[in-house]
């Protein structure tokens, strides 16, 4: 899909919204971020939030869950630590400029990878996506709360419209289920869970994928499985 939104576009954006984010994002989107962690704490452990941002949804975790924070933005990341020493949220392991394209985290590093309003302002979504699954282990989770939109009718077009004048501001608005679809659908190792519109009108949705065994791993249980077989024979 190559690089429809800049890099540099996303830091000078977000290092603009830094001072005034909560204020404009807070409230309006607690409710679909709630429900992001209430399904990311469903399978629980060490849970990697991508683009964290100021931090909004840290103190909804319960306490039990391991936190790491990840964005591009440096000064969003400042808010997200002042927010972390301020209310003594001692589940968080640590926040990191990184890119969600390219992480430093070995393979298989987390049981659930979360990433609220962030795949349709990162670059290269799918290569973001790709990311996620490779430091997610096996039976974990990818929760994301996104901007679904429309694939056709007067929505598509006033999205279009205005794709160019949101992406200065730090995203897209037009990116159909389809691209997700399509993305999952090239992938072995994914699985569909959820995809469910949130109110109050649909336009962004929580999805779920699962990264399931990949076909390699199967297929090394199958051998150890036949070799403790033979073992037993003989
Ligand atoms: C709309 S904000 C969402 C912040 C937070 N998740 C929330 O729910 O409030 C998008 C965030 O994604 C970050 N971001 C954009 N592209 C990124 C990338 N390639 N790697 C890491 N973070 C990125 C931005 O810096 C910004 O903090």
């Amino acid at each position: 899909m190559g690089e429809e939104v800049k890099k540099d576009t996303i830091t000078k954006a977000y290092a603009r919204w830094a001072p005034v984010y909560d204020v404009v994002f807070g409230p309006v989107f607690e409710h679909a971020r709630r429900r992001a962690i209430a399904a990311a704490e469903r399978t629980g452990g060490r849970i990697l939030e991508v683009g964290v941002g100021t931090g909004l949804s840290l103190p909804y975790y319960t306490g039990e869950s391991q936190l790491v924070g990840v964005d591009l933005s440096e000064p969003m990341l400042r808010k997200a630590h002042a927010r972390v020493s301020g209310l003594g949220l001692r589940n968080v392991e640590g926040l990191l400029v990184m890119d969600a394209q390219k992480m430093a985290f070995p393979d298989n590093s987390f049981d659930v990878i979360v990433a609220q309003y962030v795949v349709t302002t990162v670059p290269d979504p799918e290569a973001a996506l790709d990311e996620f699954i490779r430091v997610l282990r096996p039976g974990g989770e990818i929760v994301l709360v996104s901007r679904i939109g429309a694939d056709r009718g007067l929505r598509r077009v006033i999205e279009k419209r205005f794709t160019p004048i949101t992406r200065r501001l730090g995203w897209r608005l037009e990116f159909p289920w389809a691209r997700y679809a399509s993305w999952a659908e090239r992938k072995e190792s994914v699985r569909v869970v959820e995809h469910t519109p949130l109110a109050p009108f649909g336009h962004f949705s929580l999805i779920r994928f699962a990264k399931t065994k990949s076909v390699s791993a199967v297929q090394i249980d199958e051998d150890t499985v036949e070799a403790e077989a033979a073992a037993e024979i003989a």
